[in-house]
């Protein structure tokens, strides 16, 4: 069979990675992809903003199934053309996308499904949210309504902060027409965890859990980034707590769609914060998390063909999930100046060294190939170095042996990806 990825980053690198190992694919093309990806599938620089053109390209090389990694695409209504032309595609069409593509949506369907999260008030206008802020005091949370590439929620400590929050999103138009309508939210601390499900609309296959490290310095300080590092599972979320999950969030959530006439295929993400052994949802995503999804899938043991037909085909309930039950940790290595502006095309080393090591995963995120074929650095963030290991310290000293042997100019990465979970070991003296 013939396989399309849409996307070009460690969690397409991912998916490519696992379909390329199943005995039903025969070619897989990626668009727009990377160097990583190149080495497994044809990169194509059709633009994804252009439905039509990668109708005409599925068509044309016959493509069996096209898999959707970011959000925008699903957002813009890929799937709902893909489908009208009779394409088989996984992902969630434009309504249900919503519930990534506008926080305002995903909120309304959780008070309204009783899921469990955090306190909210939506505005347009930008006197009435600064009188509420200014009412509710701080800390607390501001977001754009719509997609802002992962950077529309504040976390205000003082109420300035929040206003200026504020201004930035409705008066400045920061993030465009994603702000025309903004949320004020009731801050929750506690410890987030990514939660991830295969779902055809009926069946939800919950896939192991991870927790990512959204800010770029050690021991969490700085500004967020898409993502520094990850680990999987994360011990926060215990079987139990992974039950209640499923009951309480993960199945309301596409009832209560399906109550609206939205039907939710593909891939259902909650970013949950655990707060005294009990969760909250801090948002839906429409897609598999990245860097999250470059640990998940090194432990998937399933045909991962398998899975994305038994999606598109609504058969996912004959599926049965296998895991590989040695815990992984994933390093994101990042180019000089990210999450800043920052530098392009430096040259990457070290990368067949580490391809000779057991149970390392590289995934490419910002690579490409240089007109003299070397790996060169191309984005933000570059690689994501995955480890499997007997338990997660090893996986983590693995992960960081193989990161030690790659080498670009101006090359920086968080040193502690992963202690939060070997702390958490030695408190409770658990062996994972
Ligand atoms: P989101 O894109 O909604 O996941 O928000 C990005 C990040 O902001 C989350 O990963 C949290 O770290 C933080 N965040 C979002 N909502 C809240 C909230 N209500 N309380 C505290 N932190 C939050
Ligand atoms: N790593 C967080 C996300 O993919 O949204």
């Amino acid at each position: 069979m013939k396989f399309l990825v849409i996307g070009g980053g460690g969690r397409e690198h991912a998916i490519v990675w696992k379909l390329s190992q199943s005995r039903h694919t025969d070619k897989i093309f990626c668009c727009p992809g990377n160097a990583g990806i190149s080495e497994l599938a044809e990169c194509i620089s059709v633009n994804d903003n252009n439905f039509d053109a990668l109708l005409d390209f599925v068509r044309y090389e016959g493509i069996d199934l096209t898999i959707v990694g970011p959000e925008a695409p699903l957002s813009k209504g890929i799937v709902d053309v893909f489908e009208k032309n009779g394409r088989k595609i996984v992902g969630p069409n434009m309504k249900a996308a919503q519930l990534e593509g506008s926080k305002l949506f995903a909120k309304d369907l959780m008070k309204r499904c009783g899921i469990p999260t955090a306190e909210y008030k939506a505005f347009t206008s930008y006197l009435h949210a600064e009188d509420y802020v200014r009412m509710k005091g701080a800390p607390i949370v501001i977001k754009a309504d719509g997609l802002a590439a992962g950077k529309g929620v504040i976390v205000a400590e003082t109420v300035e902060e929040a206003i200026a929050g504020l201004r930035l999103i409705m008066k400045g138009r920061a993030f465009g027409d994603a702000g025309n309508k903004v949320l004020v939210e009731e801050c929750i601390r506690g410890e987030e965890a990514s939660f991830m499900a295969f779902t055809d609309g009926k069946t939800i296959l919950p896939m192991v859990s991870a927790q990512d490290h959204k800010r770029i310095f050690d021991g969490d300080k700085g500004p967020n980034t898409g993502g520094m590092g990850a680990y999987s599972p994360a011990p926060v979320l215990t079987p139990e707590l992974e039950a209640i999950v499923m009951d309480k969030v993960m199945r309301p959530a596409i009832k209560g769609l399906q109550s609206d006439g939205i039907k939710y295929k593909g891939i259902l993400y909650a970013g949950l914060m655990i707060k005294e052994n009990k969760p909250s949802v801090l948002e839906f995503n429409c897609r598999l998390g990245d860097p999250e999804t470059q640990p998940v899938l090194a432990r998937l043991k399933t045909d991962m063909v398998d899975i994305a037909l038994a999606i598109a085909d609504e058969k996912l309930s004959n599926i049965n999930l296998e895991w590989r039950p040695e815990p992984s940790v994933c390093v994101v290595m990042a180019s000089k100046g990210y999450p800043g502006a920052y530098e392009k095309g430096q040259v990457i080393e070290g990368l067949n060294d580490v391809k000779k090591m057991d149970n390392i995963f590289v995934f490419h995120s910002g690579t490409s190939l240089s007109r003299d074929n070397k790996v060169v650095t191309s984005g933000g963030r570059a690689l994501g170095v995955t480890a499997l290991g007997r338990d997660i310290r090893d996986a983590k000293n693995k992960a960081y042996n193989a990161v030690e042997k790659i080498h670009f100019k101006g090359m920086h990465y968080r040193k502690d990806i992963a202690d939060r979970a070997i702390n958490r070991f030695k408190m409770h003296d658990t062996p994972l």
